[in-house]
């Protein structure tokens, strides 16, 4: 199959979250199916390995032509395409310090064009060209408006009429919606309006719901619950589609393997646990923490209202009062940084609260730590849990979406558990949940191996995944046009 995978941060180019890490991974995984792959992003700064294709394509939008051009990196099989526009070269990827970026909606209207055209004008790896019955799989709003384009000005001219549109949903928590009047600057005629409007705004990812050809959610839980009670209003709207709505869940890149990651200090698998141990004591001596064997909570982060940073705030003082220590890695909302601030300064030989992003610290952290919290309000899938299983980690997880699909609950007679889920969305729950995984650990050592084992060999590659995408795509390609 030819298929275009279009996002908005794709690693290691660009990210922020787990859409990067699934944009960097599940195309390598399709290629390595024996499928022609071009995975197109933005190019939000310098890529030196990137080649200049010297295939530019004009754009028109909000009043004017707009010059982009395709950068290239051939690299596992994949055609890596950088889209490369002013608009793209900013301090940060959605916004900065200020704020989301005004021109939001330009800059992804722009990728999602530049995404079609790229199918037209860019060859694969292999210097074929891409044949009609290309597949693009778009993902969240940012490029919910291309299967709009495709319908509205791709088709009626009998260009990439054979092509069909999948959309990822990875979090129904952002929409990309504006105000209406924005909608004359997208280049769309007039009765394309009604697919892009909700209650009286532009919504691009409601407009991507309505006109592709199928969705995938990045669990089946997820999928059930933006169905129901977690999609932030586009509930009926995705309940119309139930026949195209699957959910698939997310695997792990090969980057993130105790055995062999190059951020660590010292390397392990399920059978040698040692380089574990080293691990944690690098760790606490590059944080300035006692190096002791020591239970070791962790949490890594956006720090936002749906990862649930709330409840970790509310029991870190009774965690704290057991001879634990507790290292937390996130930026994001001033309140929850400012929690991680006075952590440190209230409890120096216990806690650590680095504010910002820093990739290689977050594999150092998954490797040193015993347990992960990850109290999410809502997840759609979540890579963390699954990074912390296979580093030994084992996760704490509230009962939402991937969470459910993918952590297996310790209770009574059960010997495959892999970590803690607890529910409802409540302190005194996710306490409880926690004091379990302390106990576990200092008092049951044998039961405390055994799920860490469980965890570590947990099945999470991306290959099963991407078969089931190649499903999706196979289906709506025998669909007829
Ligand atoms: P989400 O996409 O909602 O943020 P996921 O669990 O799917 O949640 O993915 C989060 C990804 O972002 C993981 O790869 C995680 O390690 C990474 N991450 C989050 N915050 C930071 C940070 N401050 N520094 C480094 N990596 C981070
Ligand atoms: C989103 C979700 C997260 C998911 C990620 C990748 O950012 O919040 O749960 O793992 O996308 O699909």
């Amino acid at each position: 199959m030819d298929i275009v995978w279009v996002a908005s941060e794709m690693a290691p180019f660009s990210k922020t979250g787990g859409l990067a890490d699934v944009a960097g991974a599940l195309p390598k995984a399709l290629a390595g199916r024996g499928h022609r792959v071009l995975a197109v992003s933005p190019m939000y700064k310098d890529v030196p390995e990137a080649v200049d294709t010297g295939i530019k394509v004009i754009v028109h939008l909000f009043g004017h032509d707009h010059l982009v051009r395709y950068f290239a990196v051939d690299r596992d099989g994949v055609r890596w395409v950088l889209v490369a526009h002013s608009s793209f070269r900013r301090e940060g990827i959605y916004g900065d310090s200020k704020g989301a970026y005004g021109d939001n909606l330009f800059r992804y209207a722009l990728l999602s064009r530049a995404a079609l055209e790229a199918a037209r004008f860019v060859p694969g790896l292999d210097g074929q060209w891409l044949g009609d019955d290309v597949v693009f799989h778009a993902n969240d709003w940012h490029t919910g408006l291309l299967p709009v384009y495709l319908h509205a000005l791709y088709r009626p001219a009998g260009v990439l009429r054979r092509a069909r549109v999948v959309l990822g949903l990875h979090n129904l928590g952002h929409q990309g919606t504006t105000h209406a009047e924005e909608f004359g600057g997208l280049d769309l005629a007039g009765r394309w309006w009604g697919h892009l409007d909700f209650h009286g705004y532009l919504n691009p990812l409601k407009a991507g719901v309505v006109t592709s050809d199928a969705l995938v959610a990045v669990s089946p839980t997820y999928a059930k619950q933006i169905m129901h009670d977690q999609g932030f209003g586009l509930e009926s709207v995705l309940r119309a589609r139930r026949t195209d709505l699957i959910g698939i869940p997310n695997g792990i890149g090969p980057e993130w393997d105790p055995a062999n990651d190059t951020h660590l200090p010292a390397h392990f698998d399920v059978d040698h646990l040692e380089g574990k141990k080293a691990c944690k004591a690098a760790l606490q001596r590059e944080l300035g923490l006692p190096v002791r064997d020591v239970p070791m909570f962790s949490m890594i982060s956006r720090l936002d209202y749906q990862k649930g940073v709330d409840l970790v705030q509310s029991i870190t003082p009774w965690l704290l009062s057991n001879d634990v220590q507790l290292v937390m890695l996130g930026s994001g909302s001033k309140e929850y940084e400012a929690f991680f601030r006075r952590a440190e300064q209230r409890w120096p030989r216990q806690a650590r609260g680095w504010v910002g992003f820093n990739e290689a610290l977050a594999h150092r952290i998954e490797a040193a730590a015993d347990v992960f919290l990850m109290p999410s309000r809502f997840e759609p899938c979540g890579l963390n849990q699954l990074y912390s299983m296979r580093y030994g980690t084992l996760p704490v997880v509230h009962g939402t979406g991937g969470l459910v699909d993918t952590v297996t609950n310790a209770s009574p007679g059960r010997d495959d558990a892999t970590g803690w889920v607890f529910r409802p969305h409540e302190v005194d729950a996710f306490q409880q949940a926690v004091g379990w995984a302390l106990l576990t650990l200092t008092r049951y050592p044998a039961a405390w191996a055994k799920m860490q084992r469980n965890a570590m060999l947990r099945d999470s590659s991306w290959d099963r995944s991407a078969a089931l995408y190649e499903a999706v795509y196979g289906n709506v390609l025998a669909r007829p046009v």
